[in-house]
């Protein structure tokens, strides 16, 4: 330990003794041995999950679940942690999905890395709030710091910022609302912050591939512009938005009398891994004037991978991105970040409140993060799980586990596609691989996937994720894990067709 730091004995008697009495849960120098006795008991469950959870899921049914919870009094408190850890272990621990294990390979959910778990040890505890500087001095620069090493992964230069998110879903609300309104703005000098929507934002269109992610359909309603202003991209043979009906799309929606403000692109598709063409929509976004969103939440991954960076080329002419930190930098839950090519135009999210940052407030001298969030104020310091990634591990690991996770996928789709008992869909630019199972004496190819999908579900020896495509189910691996091997994924296969040959028998 630094020897800075003073032990807690030192401590002790460094600070005048209270008598706390009944406030002996407040955080607070007396308590230090509360606090420290109460975190080293709860990472004794840790140690439980990791060492004793051998499957990803127990397979516990929600009825059972649900009757277990509804069981609780929590109107009686319990006397001491073991009760509460018990207690917790039985409802939660036991039957929580474990991302780390290699038999999960559902949802995108990456396992998490230890330099972040002993950064959010600080997050929690010392509780900063990002929103500004007299709540967070070192955070908020800190933070800033962050923003710009990501904005040049991506390629932008210094005129760049943004600001740290609860996840993809908000960051791309953010990529949204900026484009409408400095649409609104540069067009008809209209001011929707102040003012609200025009008569014109009716008739906004805004062109996403329709494999992109629901959180634009959300978005958009939620901005008042409606679902209906969300056009949909058909998808060319690999699931990337196909610019030539792109091009057709924005014409046709011009010919109706709609308004195109912006695109999304998608840099990693949920379900299939795939990136849009992101050199060819810069150059339809340019040719009409628009704004270019990308929502790289998955696809990130790649900005660091000097084997696959090319994947994102183009990125570096759009507008905005999204970063799911969460997603692809192997970070604990939330993570995520809004980023802008031109930090002038953030301006346009910008709220004075005369308690946090009043307008005579100099952002130089005093800066706030809460000026360029939309959606939350008070706002946790997550960013300082990346700073002690980034320290302790260095990007070019965070690089190495990435490249590992693709390259498992490329063998695992070859492993699928030549065994006759698999279709494969696609070959992933990530690591998502959606397919199904088959049995040339079985017609409903759906129910059989279906059946599969949930023996596996309700033994909980295995995770894995499904879509469905052309209105036929399918399975969906998402490999997130780079400590997953290749004969991990041979027994996964191999399991999958062992239930799919009980299909008969047990219906
Ligand atoms: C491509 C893409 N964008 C956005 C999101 C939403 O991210 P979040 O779940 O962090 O809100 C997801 C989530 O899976 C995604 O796959």
């Amino acid at each position: 330990m630094n020897n800075n730091l003073i032990s807690s004995e030192e401590h002790s008697n460094a600070v005048l003794p209270h008598n706390l009495g009944n406030f002996e849960n407040i955080f607070h120098p007396d308590n230090y041995d509360h606090y420290r006795n109460a975190i080293n008991t709860t990472t004794d469950l840790v140690q439980e999950f990791l060492y004793r959870n051998k499957k990803p899921f127990s397979g516990i049914e929600a009825k059972e679940m649900k009757e277990k919870v509804r069981q609780i009094d929590l109107d009686q408190k319990l006397s001491n942690y073991d009760e509460l850890l018990a207690e917790v272990d039985d409802i939660y621990v036991k039957h929580a999905t474990a991302f780390h294990l290699p038999q999960y390979v559902a949802h995108l959910n990456c396992p998490v890395v230890i330099p972040a778990l002993a950064g959010e040890i600080l997050v929690s505890a010392i509780n900063s709030s990002q929103d500004t500087y007299d709540q967070s001095a070192g955070g908020t620069f800190m933070e800033r710091k962050l923003i710009d090493w990501t904005a040049k992964q991506i390629g932008y230069d210094v005129n760049s910022d943004g600001v740290f998110t609860a996840g993809g879903s908000q960051s791309n609300l953010m990529g949204l609302v900026m484009m409408r309104d400095c649409f609104s703005q540069k067009r008809y000098n209209h001011n929707i912050k102040m003012d609200g929507l025009s008569p014109e934002a009716s008739r906004f269109r805004i062109f996403v591939s329709d494999k992109s992610h629901f959180s634009n359909l959300k978005n958009a309603s939620i901005m008042g512009l409606g679902e209906k202003s969300i056009i949909k991209v058909p998808t060319d043979d690999r699931f990337r938005m196909d610019i030539s009906l792109l091009k057709k799309y924005i014409k046709r929606e011009e010919q109706l009398g709609n308004i195109p403000i912006g695109i999304v692109a998608t840099a990693g598709t949920t379900d299939f891994g795939n990136v849009d063409p992101l050199e060819d929509i810069a150059d339809v976004a340019e040719q009409y004037n628009i704004w270019m969103h990308v929502d790289a939440a998955y696809g990130c991954a790649l900005l660091l991978s000097e084997k696959y960076r090319d994947l994102l080329n183009g990125i570096e002419r759009a507008d905005s991105v999204t970063i799911d930190y969460h997603k692809s930098f192997f970070q604990p839950i939330s993570s995520s970040a809004f980023i802008v090519k031109n930090k002038k135009e953030l301006l346009i999210l910008k709220h004075h409140a005369d308690y946090l940052n009043p307008k005579e407030m100099d952002e130089e001298e005093i800066p706030a993060q809460i000026n360029k969030s939309i959606t939350q104020s008070t706002r946790r310091f997550d960013a300082l799980k990346l700073w002690f990634t980034l320290r302790m591990m260095g990007k070019e690991q965070l690089a190495e586990y990435t490249d590992t996770v693709i390259d498992l996928t490329k063998d695992t789709a070859s492993m699928i596609s030549e065994d006759p008992d698999f279709e494969l869909l696609s070959d992933s630019d990530l690591s998502v691989l959606v397919f199904r199972y088959i049995r040339s004496d079985i017609e409903d190819t759906n129910a059989l996937n279906q059946f599969i999908k949930m023996k596996l579900f309700y033994s909980g020896e295995i995770l894995v994720a499904s879509t469905k495509v052309n209105g036929n189910f399918y399975l969906k691996f998402t490999l997130l894990n780079p400590i997953t091997t290749t004969e991990d994924i041979h027994q996964i296969l191999t399991t999958i067709k062992r239930h799919g040959k009980d299909f008969n028998t047990e219906k």
